[in-house]
């Protein structure tokens, strides 16, 4: 592994605003039946569905007069942003993790929290990955496609490989109180999704409300709006430079046809066959 990364209990995480004890200690975090996480495969839509649930949740945030950051409205779980406790956060709590279905608080098997699990096709997420390592000094970029591609097929990236996260997840559903999302399904039909989320999530929005939600979750809005976008966020709390790029850089599905070869496409197409054969979850690939 990479300097900038480290397992914990098989899974790869980013050492960045990792501790260690703090992680040790998650499987004890007491679970409130009305907490929420959204669980992602790194690059697949995290913060957007961040910006999603806590409009959903907060009449404050969609009519911004909070004025708070997404990344602290949801605060991940394994990455320590802020300086609070996330036991003494108050209800209804928002959480995000991009850890594996084994390494998240016991609590959430009780199956009265609720999960969201959002998947993007992942050569989209090998493409929006590969652009995010280039972004931030803190982690080594390959410098090419087909030496990221390989680190990628191996796991070598902080949340380890793609296969495992969304395998493991889907294969452990009937442990947890789950909804699965496609990044492209959100992409393609905002709205839909969003009422979707709110069905799921037992919130009855009034058709202003909702508008407001769709309204303020779409890329262009995202991408202009300081508390959405991850632009000064990062540098400031978490400590990593941006050297190039953007977070919210593109927000389309079918980017991997601009980036990886003819070869390289087919090269991955079999060992997705291989690895997700009988997997019935769809995916949009433009
Ligand atoms: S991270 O680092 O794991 O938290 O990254 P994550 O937020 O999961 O993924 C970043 C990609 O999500 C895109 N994004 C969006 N797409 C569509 N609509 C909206 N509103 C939106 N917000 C974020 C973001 O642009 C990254 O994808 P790429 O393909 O790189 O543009």
């Amino acid at each position: 592994l990479e300097a900038d990364l480290f397992t914990f209990k098989g899974f790869t995480l980013a050492r960045v605003a990792i501790k260690t004890d703090h992680l040790e200690k998650l499987d004890d975090l007491e679970i409130r039946d009305d907490d929420v996480f959204i669980v992602t495969y790194p690059k697949s839509g995290t913060v957007w569905s961040k910006q999603i649930l806590s409009l959903i949740y907060f009449e404050e945030h969609r009519t911004r007069t909070a004025h708070l950051d997404t990344i602290y409205r949801v605060p991940f779980l394994e990455y320590c942003i802020g300086k609070e406790d996330l036991g003494e956060r108050p209800s209804p709590r928002l959480f995000n993790t991009h850890l594996p279905y084994y390494l998240v608080p016991r609590g959430l098997k009780d199956k009265k929290a609720k999960v969201v699990y959002l998947y993007r096709n992942p050569k989209d997420v090998l493409c929006s990955y590969f652009h995010f390592i280039k972004m931030y000094a803190v982690f080594k970029a390959g410098d090419t496609m087909e030496e990221f591609m390989k680190q990628f097929l191996e796991g070598k990236v902080q949340g380890g490989l793609w296969f495992d996260h969304i395998r493991g997840w889907y294969e452990h559903r009937s442990h947890f109180n789950i909804q699965f999302m496609a990044y492209e399904e959100m992409k393609k039909d905002l709205r839909s999704s969003v009422l979707k989320l709110c069905k799921f999530l037992g919130k009855d929005l009034s058709g202003e409300a909702v508008d407001d939600v769709v309204r303020q979750a779409t890329f262009e809005s995202m991408k202009d709006d300081p508390l959405a976008n991850y632009e000064n966020v990062l540098n400031t709390r978490v400590g990593v430079t941006r050297r190039e790029g953007h977070f919210l850089r593109k927000g389309t599905i079918g980017d991997w046809k601009n980036h990886m070869t003819v070869e390289q496409n087919e090269r991955f197409d079999k060992i997705f066959q291989n690895q997700m054969k009988d997997f019935p979850l769809p995916f949009i690939w433009d």
